[in-house]
């Protein structure tokens, strides 16, 4: 089934000149970019982002982590578009991540760990709308 997910390539990844690499994953395994743009977050816009993980300890840090720098914000498309986008992109913490997977080549620890990806169609639709009015979506 078709669905969409959003996707974000972190300020870390951006800095190491990781996008093209990245985007190329994508595209290879079925996922196409229908929306994106290259973006530096303030961390007000982290934070509402990041919304859900407010009581954890790690909150701050990491907002103000993906306020660092740019990020590339995506919205990819294709057959189980959630499931196959976190496969590409390995655990949470590249240290724990399969050989192959993103986290596991451009991540470098389980802050800094080069992409984001929804974790469910609920999520999806949250993190997609929070990013992209729909015609801003070339699908
Ligand atoms: P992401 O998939 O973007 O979702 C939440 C982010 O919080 C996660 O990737 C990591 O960047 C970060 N994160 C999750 N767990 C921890 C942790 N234990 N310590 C620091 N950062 C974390």
């Amino acid at each position: 089934m078709s669905e969409r997910t959003l996707a974000i390539i972190k300020p870390d990844a951006v800095k190491k000149n990781a996008i093209g690499d990245i985007v190329s994953r994508y595209e290879k395994a079925g996922l196409k970019p229908v929306a994106m743009k290259l973006m530096h977050m303030s961390k007000r816009t982290a934070e509402g982002f990041y919304a859900v993980h407010k009581a954890r300890p790690f909150f701050d840090s990491l907002c103000s982590f993906m306020s660092s720098g740019p990020s590339l914000v995506l919205v990819l498309q294709g057959d189980n578009a959630i499931k196959k986008n976190r496969d590409l992109m390995g655990a949470t913490d590249p240290a724990k991540a399969d050989a192959g997977t993103i986290r596991k080549v451009h991540g470098t620890n389980i802050e800094f760990n080069a992409v984001h990806g929804s974790d469910s169609p609920e999520t999806a639709a949250f993190e997609i709308g929070y990013f992209f009015p729909g015609m801003e979506i070339f699908g």
